[in-house]
């Protein structure tokens, strides 16, 4: 099974108790509620009233949902999600909630998104980066970007530590095992896979400034337990 294949599969059989289950992880790891943390990424998300907004990764809709509940903007909102099941769950949301600024749905890759250069004003991602490829998603963000552009990325930090091999193995083989039986092979899969995408505060600032991203601010979230890798969320901005 490929990597993007697992994702989808997990995300396929996540969906219809996504909220619940992320809520539980979040709670037992960090100390967060589910609503509370992503609450930071949109306190960090200063919106104008005309602002096309692209949530990457969207999932359920969860944060295009709360941005037009907080009354943050009257502009465009568009969730982009690589699970079409995800996709479906957040459309009988939006259904059934008829927010009062419409959001669009679009069922594609981070990796190489559907939009022409220079077009968005807000970009935001939470809890995903961990699932992307982080250079080439933020390539593709810092492109679809008008200049002056504002990203907000919300996500779990890791460790330069993990990145020595032996490390690296345990906390690979420790996330498979803790998620295998509680949420089968897939999503065991694509956490364990996961690791090498999180970032240190460090990486992260490298890897913003060597895309081309200025005005960056990395704030590190507090998390119950000293054990567990911290949440961050990142704001940068396209000059
Ligand atoms: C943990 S969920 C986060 C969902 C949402 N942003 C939130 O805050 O609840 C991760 C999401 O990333 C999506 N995803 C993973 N890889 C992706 C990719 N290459 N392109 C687009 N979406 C992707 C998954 O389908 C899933 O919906």
């Amino acid at each position: 099974m490929s990597e993007k294949k697992a994702i989808i599969e997990a995300f396929t059989d996540l969906a219809p108790r996504y909220e619940q289950v992320v809520d539980g992880e979040l709670r037992k790891f960090w100390g967060w509620s589910y609503d509370g943390f992503i609450d930071n990424l949109i306190d960090m998300t200063p919106l104008k009233d005309d602002d096309i907004v692209l949530d990457v990764a969207t999932g359920t809709a969860v944060i295009p949902l709360k941005l037009v509940d907080r009354g943050k903007t009257r502009g465009k909102i568009i969730g982009l999600d690589i699970t079409l099941a995800m996709l479906q769950k957040a459309a009988g949301k939006i259904n059934a909630s008829k927010p009062a600024v419409p959001i669009r749905l679009t069922c594609a890759s981070a990796m190489s998104m559907p939009y022409r250069k220079d077009h968005f004003d807000v970009i935001v991602c939470g809890l995903a980066t961990h699932h992307l490829d982080v250079p080439v998603v933020l390539a593709e963000m810092f492109r679809i970007l008008k200049s002056g552009g504002r990203l907000t990325i919300a996500d779990v930090s890791g460790s330069a530590e993990w990145r020595k091999p032996v490390w690296s193995f345990l906390i690979r083989s420790a996330t498979f095992l803790y998620f295998l039986p509680k949420e089968g092979y897939a999503r065991a899969r694509s956490e364990a896979a996961a690791l090498a995408n999180v970032y240190t505060g460090k990486e992260w600032n490298e890897v913003l400034v060597k895309t081309g991203f200025a005005n960056i601010k990395i704030n590190r979230l507090p998390a119950s337990h000293s054990w567990v890798p911290t949440p961050l969320v990142i704001r940068a901005e396209r000059p």
